[in-house]
């Protein structure tokens, strides 16, 4: 036992009583369920409702869910984490990117520092750094203006900006395009470098750490790029850096003038709305930015404030804890019903599978049943023509989130009747899918449907699948922001009920290390390094055998 020694949710007596609910709702079906009352699983934040009705519990269960977070104190961590408390234990660090969207005048204190300034001086800077590409005012180093931005960053560096930029295409500056380079794999940059022009071309290097493989490696080409092209001069006007490692910032090279902070508080699945946020500003404009701040803020004000019964992250979070553990089923699909959100479904990955992916507990005892669910998924319609048929008859229970706009970003465009006669057929999709995954069809209804008889099995929809419906009025810097910092808050949940740390990701620490090592033995052209395993040193063999024919 350690300091740290907490207790399990199984120890919980409304973790037993949970299990001998859902055998009991094992025999009823959604489809029965949604012909009770349904309205407590329904809440609307700020226009856009979160509706749980087609999930597969009962007032009784969600009671039971409420008192589980209440033994396990989720709401008291929650206050803990707003307090500015180090609730990241095995990093020693406060978890504070909810005081990155408070208003000046609100107070957060962490370790005596004052946040709130530090947090505005910051995001002061960047709306002037903004305003001054946007405006033209700053140009590169031969006195062209910026029309290209390239974010180099990759995790939580990369997927909120690259995935808040497509969000928000209608907000878009359209004299300025931004591009997000993530991969190592050289491909990535070559691609964008090809498409850009050094003279007009702004690099943003997005890294807390600034140590990370794939973003200084890019970071380094990209470098080489400009001052072959325009001088070792031009670095200066061509590149700055968004990070919490200022030394390494200047040893880069890059003018820490034309460096935005943030902190080690700051979580890089957290960060979107720190300083990594720089390309977002860029691309839709400070005031625009502060919208979205102000979706994130509400957001976070419904958490701490909203009691459990009507808290759309309490409810979001309790709810894949019982759709994981009670109803044991191991994915969620995230669906959002709009190309505007394609990389949605990405960002929500990292966010919940680096936070929740863990096994031991805070105390570093092994967990005795199952944590984060598996999240993936693409946008609608689209993946309706590939995997969902095994979401509708394959084997496995898979949960589903879908996203609906009610309105399309492109509602004043030229042609907009036709857009909006697009768009509702998108909704009626999105509707049919919600009902034919949670409803389904049964053997009588596809009988009475005038289907042969050998055919029926094959086309009974066994429903039963758990869907979660948010509506939102439309996709704007605010709703994304709401949105966004619901699921945050649901990850958080979970992570208070399974009592483990949302807010480290050790399990990819290894890997990194390993692959340091092994660029290592490629330079030596070493096969037989004692540090490898077998298969790996017999794969570096092929490898280089493949590589270097002769
Ligand atoms: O490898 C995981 C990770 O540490 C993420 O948590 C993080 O978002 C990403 O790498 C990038 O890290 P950095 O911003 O320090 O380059």
């Amino acid at each position: 036992m350690n300091e740290h020694t907490v207790s399990a949710p199984t120890d919980s007596p409304a973790w037993t009583e949970l299990i001998d609910e859902a055998s009991r709702l094992r025999a009823s079906s959604i489809r029965d369920l949604l012909d009770g009352p349904r309205d407590f699983l329904k809440i609307d934040e700020s226009g856009v409702l979160f509706d749980f009705s087609r999930q597969r519990l009962d007032q009784r269960a969600l009671d039971l869910l409420i008192e589980l977070a209440g033994s396990m104190k989720v709401a008291e961590i929650r206050d803990a984490m707003f307090d500015g408390q180090a609730i990241n234990i095995t990093e020693d660090r406060s978890v504070l990117h909810v005081a990155l969207r408070a208003p000046r005048d609100s107070q957060f204190q962490s370790n005596d520092a004052d946040v709130l300034a530090d947090v505005h001086a910051v995001l002061d800077k960047m709306a002037d750094f903004a305003e001054a590409v946007r405006s033209g005012s700053w140009r590169g180093s031969t006195g062209e203006v910026i029309t290209d931005v390239v974010n180099i960053g990759i995790g939580g560096s990369d997927l909120g900006p690259v995935m808040a930029y497509q969000a928000l295409r209608a907000f878009r500056d359209p004299q300025i395009a931004c591009h997000f380079v993530s991969n190592v794999d050289p491909a990535d940059l070559t691609d964008v470098l090809s498409r850009v022009d050094p003279e007009r071309t702004l690099f943003v290097i997005a890294s807390k750490t600034f140590t990370t493989q794939e973003t200084m490696a890019n970071a380094a080409r990209a470098r080489a790029w400009i001052s072959g092209a325009l001088g070792e001069q031009a670095v200066s006007r061509h590149f700055v850096a968004v990070s919490t490692a200022q030394e390494r910032v200047r040893a880069f090279g890059i003018d820490t003038d034309n460096m935005f902070g943030f902190w080690n508080w700051v979580g890089g699945r957290y960060s979107m709305t720190s300083a990594i946020g720089l390309s977002t500003m860029v691309a839709i404009g400070p005031e625009n930015y502060r919208s979205l701040l102000a979706g994130f803020h509400a957001m976070d004000m419904h958490f701490r404030n909203a009691p459990p019964t009507r808290n759309i992250p309490f409810l979001m979070g309790l709810l894949a804890v019982w759709n994981r553990n009670f109803l044991k089923i191991p994915t969620t699909a995230v669906l959002p019903y709009s190309q505007d959100l394609s990389r949605f479904p990405a960002y929500l990955q990292q966010l919940t599978m680096e936070s929740n992916g863990k096994s031991v507990r805070l105390d570093g005892s092994p967990v005795a049943y199952e944590t984060g669910a598996i999240y993936w998924g693409e946008p609608g319609t689209n993946g309706q023509h590939s995997f969902f048929q095994l979401l509708h008859q394959g084997t496995d229970d898979v949960a589903s989130d879908i996203i609906i706009l009610a309105r399309p970003c492109d509602s004043g465009a030229a042609e907009s009747s036709d857009v909006a006669r697009q768009h509702e057929m998108l909704v009626a999709n999105a509707l049919a899918q919600a009902s034919v995954l949670s409803v389904g069809l049964t053997a009588d209804e596809v009988r009475a449907a005038g289907t042969d008889e050998h055919l029926v099995a094959h086309k009974v929809m066994p429903g039963n699948r758990p869907v979660s419906v948010i509506l939102v009025p439309e996709l704007t810097p605010y709703t994304l922001g709401l949105l966004v910092a619901a699921y945050e808050h649901s990850v958080f949940v979970q992570g208070a009920v399974w009592k483990i740390n949302p807010f480290d990701q050790w399990g990819v620490e290894l890997g990194k290390k390993v692959a340091a090592g092994i660029v290592r033995d490629i330079d030596a052209e070493d096969v037989d390094d004692p540090d490898l395993d077998t298969a790996t040193k017999a794969s570096l063999a092929a490898y280089l055998a493949l590589r270097d024919p002769s």
